[in-house]
């Protein structure tokens, strides 16, 4: 039988979605105020119209939506948009990074060391500052989940260094705090999409492959196929998965 922590009651957690402007963040905060939690997007972009869209949909399933401008590539930047979280919400049960970034696609020796350090930052240092600040709310209140994207590219790619690194050392990370907290009701894992449609793929392919991507499944995925995994793995529902990395890949 799960542990009876396990039954808090659904309906007052909280979710912080960083990078919720746009693409599978977004999804994400959707499909978590869906599922009856009120939901925080942090992003660099808070003026798109997307924005208010998003908080719109929150608000139309009867949840509080709450934007906070957050640059997760500096700590300082989190602990402020998490601390205004909690003034308005008085808790972070749920932590989503989707805040991400491709970098330059171009052969190894004609990056910069500059470009290299913009991926890392806010690819690998966003998620370690979001669990920094937010861990310690959960570890308190014995219950929370977690989870950050990684990417195929993780395997190696010879034209994005940069973003194949990251995904690598994030693979790592979450594995590395999927093992630290499970005793204490807190469950860190990761999302491996592949292919999901949104702006930081949508532009580097022709239509003809956005059409035919050449996967088992035959199609690209809406970021809304990768959010119904992110929620499962983020509800009361995962009682025994921290650490892993989920594929959402087409096949
Ligand atoms: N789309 C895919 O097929 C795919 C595949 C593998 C992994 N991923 C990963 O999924 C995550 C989400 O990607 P997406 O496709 O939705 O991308 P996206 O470009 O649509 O969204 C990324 C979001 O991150 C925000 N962001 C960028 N820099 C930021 C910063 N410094 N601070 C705060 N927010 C910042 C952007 O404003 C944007 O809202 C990324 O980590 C990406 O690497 C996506």
């Amino acid at each position: 039988m799960p542990s009876l922590r396990f039954a808090a009651p659904v309906e007052e957690r909280v979710a912080l979605v960083t990078g919720g402007a746009n693409g599978i963040g977004r999804a994400c905060a959707v499909r978590f105020a869906e599922a009856g939690r009120h939901v925080a997007i942090a992003d660099v972009d808070v003026d798109s119209s997307g924005v208010k869209e998003t908080l719109s949909q929150i608000e139309s399933f009867g949840r509080r939506g709450l934007c906070v401008a957050m640059d997760v590539t500096s700590e300082q930047s989190v602990q402020s948009g998490v601390a205004r979280v909690m003034e308005n919400f008085g808790r972070i049960d749920i932590l989503v990074c989707a805040a991400g970034v491709f970098g330059r696609e171009a052969p190894f020796l004609e990056q910069t060391a500059e470009q290299f350090d913009r991926v890392m930052k806010i690819n690998v240092y966003g998620a370690y500052h979001a669990h920094q600040a937010v861990l310690p709310l959960m570890i308190e209140r014995g219950w929370g989940r977690c989870v950050t994207f990684s990417s195929g590219a993780r395997f190696g790619n010879p034209n994005q260094v940069p973003y194949a690194v990251s995904k690598a050392a994030v693979h790592t990370l979450v594995q590395s705090l999927g093992a630290a907290h499970p005793r204490q009701g807190v469950f860190v894992n990761g999302v491996e999409p592949s292919r999901s449609l949104t702006q930081m793929v949508i532009p580097r392919f022709s239509a003809e492959h956005l059409a035919n991507p050449g996967n088992p499944i035959g199609r690209y995925s809406d970021p809304e196929e990768v959010a119904d995994v992110v929620e499962f793995l983020c509800s009361e529902r995962n009682t025994y998965t921290s650490g892993a990395i989920w594929p959402v890949k087409g096949g």
